[in-house]
């Protein structure tokens, strides 16, 4: 199972970006957690991230082909963009959301997600333990 999972705006900030809501950890923690999590599913993984919509577009177009599944994480996209959703419709590889924070329990304008009716699963409000759930549960069907 060769899984890619995406990292939309922002991410590469974490540790320092609002740590009440994302955590102290940092983006290349996330990255070591993502690539062990994914060591002990037996998955292949490609972690990447991007601040740009059309750079996650032309990722995602880019799986197919390449890639069995998608973790992907919108970040701020999640509330926005059609393009992303479009484009994970047109590969239509099997799709888990995930969040850090729980976007239900935020502001209203986040409680809106274009990709969610594409994900088989959406984790969310877990932190890193999010992006292991969906790891496992694309390589071996964990719920
Ligand atoms: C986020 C939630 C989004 O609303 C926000 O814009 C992010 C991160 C999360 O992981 O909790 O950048 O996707």
């Amino acid at each position: 199972m060769k899984i890619l999972v995406l990292n939309g705006p922002n991410l590469n900030m974490l540790g320092i970006r609002e740590p009440a809501v994302y955590g102290k950890e940092s983006y290349a923690a996330l990255v070591a957690y993502i690539k062990a999590a994914a060591a002990e599913a037996d998955a292949e993984i490609e972690v990447f991230q991007s601040n740009h919509e059309g750079v996650l577009v032309d990722r995602i177009q880019d799986a197919l082909g390449k890639h069995d599944a998608i973790v992907i994480n919108p970040a701020a996209y999640t509330h926005t963009s059609v393009a992303i959703a479009d484009a994970l419709a047109a590969v239509a590889l099997p799709v888990v959301e995930v969040h850090l924070s729980d976007i239900t329990k935020r502001e209203a304008f986040r409680r809106h997600s274009f990709v969610s009716p594409l994900a088989k699963k959406t984790y969310m409000g877990e932190g890193f333990l999010g992006y292991r759930r969906a790891i496992r549960y694309l390589a071996l069907g964990e719920e």
